[in-house]
């Protein structure tokens, strides 16, 4: 199987499972507890269907779209996702450059494997910084100043993550930074060795926008375990309001799902808030961002750009959120298989996919712009 054998999410995601070693595979992959809400991310698109008009026009189909002040070319975005060159050497860099010939935003993690200065130097995707709200105050001011002199556009504070979520699958794996293996793990290793042969022989393993601050290095720090003892449970909306303040600019809460906290993100001077439940990755049994978007734009979206992710493999997806209403959708694992599949080509085509199913979509809908998809073109079962 080849990249050019690939034409949707799932062969993306057999291409990457034959070339990853598995507890990487199942990280990416995985989520909490039953998977309950990673399923469902992908299957509430299919409660609602798309009610086309026919006899338009539709020749000329503009995707441009202006979310959070940034002009960008497509609908949909690369959300921050972490540890990009665990899946493949080029990481971050890849996504970047692939995100920045979509004309489209690319997140840049804190828990990222190339720093946000040389992403933003090589780069000229407009870049929203995620990160995460510290136990240690001046660590959080400390990384909204760097990404300030970094010349990010955009802040996002994930707000899903004040504990790890339950992630069996790495819990059978043994998958941690830096890796400390279950036997199992380790063989899954060892029958992977092109893999382990990129893994040695470029950059060394790093978190730039973390280890700076915190000594990351020394023991072996799961991804449960830097949520539960490095963030702040006690984060409130006034620790926020605060940031706001302190940042300046456009400012997006990830992790939203209620109208009421949406209305009280705008109340704060937020520019956005994203839906999300972490792909299923955090609190199992949480609704689907899609099935609560209608609720969140009619309550605020007026005030803030209302985003989602979780769940999106398909144009069709894409279009049936902008229709509710979203200002533009989230891909994540969508782009992180092609990256462990083949690299930049393997965004670049998963992106050229999505784009030309959004084309077609529209096409087929009878729409030309954005603004053109309304309610009036879905019906829910
Ligand atoms: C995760 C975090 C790191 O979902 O975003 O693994």
């Amino acid at each position: 199987m080849r990249l050019t054998d690939c034409h949707d999410h799932h062969d993306f995601r057999r291409l990457a499972r034959r070339r990853l070693p598995g507890p990487i595979f199942d990280y990416i992959d995985g989520g909490a507890d039953d998977e309950t809400t990673l399923r469902r991310n992908t299957a509430a698109f299919e409660a609602c269907d798309l009610v086309p008009s026919v006899l338009r026009g539709a020749q000329d189909v503009d995707l441009s779209v202006t979310v959070m002040g940034q002009k960008v070319a497509v609908p949909f975005y690369c959300s921050p996702t972490a540890l990009q060159r665990l899946f493949h050497h080029r990481g971050e860099h890849a996504v970047a450059a692939a995100a920045a010939r979509h004309g489209t935003l690319f997140g840049v993690s804190s828990l990222g494997t190339v720093s946000l200065e040389e992403l933003r130097r090589r780069h000229s995707s407009p870049q929203v910084y995620q990160f995460y709200f510290h136990k240690d105050r001046g660590l959080n001011r400390a990384m909204m100043q760097r990404a300030k002199e970094a010349g990010v556009e955009v802040m996002m504070l994930t707000v899903d993550s004040i504990t790890g979520g339950n992630r069996e699958r790495d819990k059978r794996t043994g998958f941690s930074i830096p890796f400390r293996l279950t036997l199992a793990g380790m063989a899954q290793f060892a029958i992977k060795p092109m893999w382990g042969l990129n893994y040695v022989t470029h950059e060394r393993f790093r978190l730039p926008q973390l280890d700076e601050h915190i000594d990351m290095g020394g023991g072996t720090m799961s991804i449960g375990r830097y949520f539960t003892e490095m963030l702040d449970p006690s984060m409130n909306w006034d620790d926020v309001a605060q940031m706001v303040q302190a940042w300046g600019g456009p400012f997006c809460l990830k992790g939203v799902m209620s109208a009421a906290d949406a209305q009280r993100a705008a109340d704060i001077g937020c520019r956005g808030v994203i839906l999300s439940n972490h792909g299923g990755r955090q609190l199992d049994g949480s609704r689907s961002a899609f099935d609560q978007l209608a609720e969140v734009v009619d309550a605020a979206g007026d005030r803030l750009d209302v985003m989602m992710d979780g769940g999106v493999q398909r144009g069709t997806h894409v279009l049936k959120a902008l229709s509710l209403g979203a200002k533009a959708v989230g891909l994540g694992r969508y782009y992180l298989f092609p990256l462990a599949a083949a690299g930049q080509p393997g965004v670049d085509r998963a992106l050229d996919l999505m784009r030309d199913e959004v084309v077609r979509g529209m096409k087929l809908m009878g729409c030309t712009s954005i603004d053109q998809l309304t309610r009036a073109n879905l019906r829910f079962r």
